[in-house]
């Protein structure tokens, strides 16, 4: 679909993935972005329409489906991560709060926006997800359910939607350069990369976009020999320091 014109809403767009793609979105043509966070950003631009957005918080999300009801593009990208063992964290508070932000905070953006976004032509809806949607490791388990049951979610609205002409996209990335993966040691694409690709999905009406090189190999990886990858992936954990 067109990116010129669009009017897009971001979850989470004051500040990684979601400042980058609000103005890559601006870059391409947009016409209108709004542009949701816990705390409105502040802007003195007339494309940008800051909007208040937890998107765990009922009331926000009917305000904002109030409000912003010219959108067409719907991007799900906020989302929080955790890297601790759900087995010996203190207490299942953070595995919680994984789960209300990136699978239900996820869920109730789509119930809301699905309605304007058939109203408006049928438009898209981008889920953010990860590679750690399709495995897991100890120290990512709380974050890994939350964007498989994210990934379940994408699925299901593709089907249910596709009728009203809504094109919905699963986005999946490895590490990626922005603070949630500020104490991670390790390669990461950079959050520009993964908006092109995530654009450029758009545009050809990708369903599914491997936003970085980790995506891809993770994805034929898995495809070919799980129990492999898994072997790799305890071998890791059999080096670090474990509670007796
Ligand atoms: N960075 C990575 O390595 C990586 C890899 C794969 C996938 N991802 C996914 O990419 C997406 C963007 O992450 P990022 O790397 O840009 O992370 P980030 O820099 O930590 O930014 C996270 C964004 O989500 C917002 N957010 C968190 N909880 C929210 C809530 N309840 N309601 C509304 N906004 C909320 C944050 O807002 P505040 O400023 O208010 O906290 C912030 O804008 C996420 O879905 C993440 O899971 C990231």
């Amino acid at each position: 679909m067109n990116i010129k014109d669009a009017t897009v809403l971001v979850t989470g767009g004051n500040r990684g993935l979601g400042k980058e793609l609000v103005q890559k979105f601006l870059d391409a043509g947009a016409r209108k972005v709004y542009v949701g966070s816990r705390t409105p950003i502040e802007t003195s631009d007339p494309r940008l329409q800051p909007i208040k957005l937890d998107v765990t918080n009922e009331e926000d999300v009917k305000a904002a489906a109030e409000v912003a009801r010219d959108v067409n593009i719907l991007i799900n990208n906020a989302g929080i991560a955790s890297f601790a063992s759900v087995l010996t964290a203190p207490s299942m508070q953070r595995a919680h709060e994984e789960m209300e932000t990136n699978y239900f905070g996820t869920l109730a953006m789509i119930r809301a926006f699905a309605p304007i976004l058939k109203k408006n032509g049928g438009g898209a809806i981008v889920d953010i997800l990860s590679v750690l949607s399709w495995f897991t490791t100890p120290l990512t388990a709380a974050y890994s359910a939350s964007k498989a049951a994210a990934l379940q979610l994408t699925e299901s609205a593709r089907i249910e939607l596709r009728s009203q002409g809504t094109q919905v996209i699963a986005v999946h990335l490895g590490y990626m350069d922005t603070d949630m993966a500020a104490d991670i040691n390790a390669p990461k694409v950079s959050p520009a990369a993964v908006a092109d690709k995530i654009i450029e999905g758009i545009i050809n009406e990708q369903e599914e976009v491997l936003a970085d090189q980790r995506s891809q190999h993770v994805k034929a990886a898995l495809a070919s020999d799980k129990k492999a990858f898994y072997q790799t992936i305890q071998a890791e954990w059999n080096k670090t320091e474990q509670p007796v």
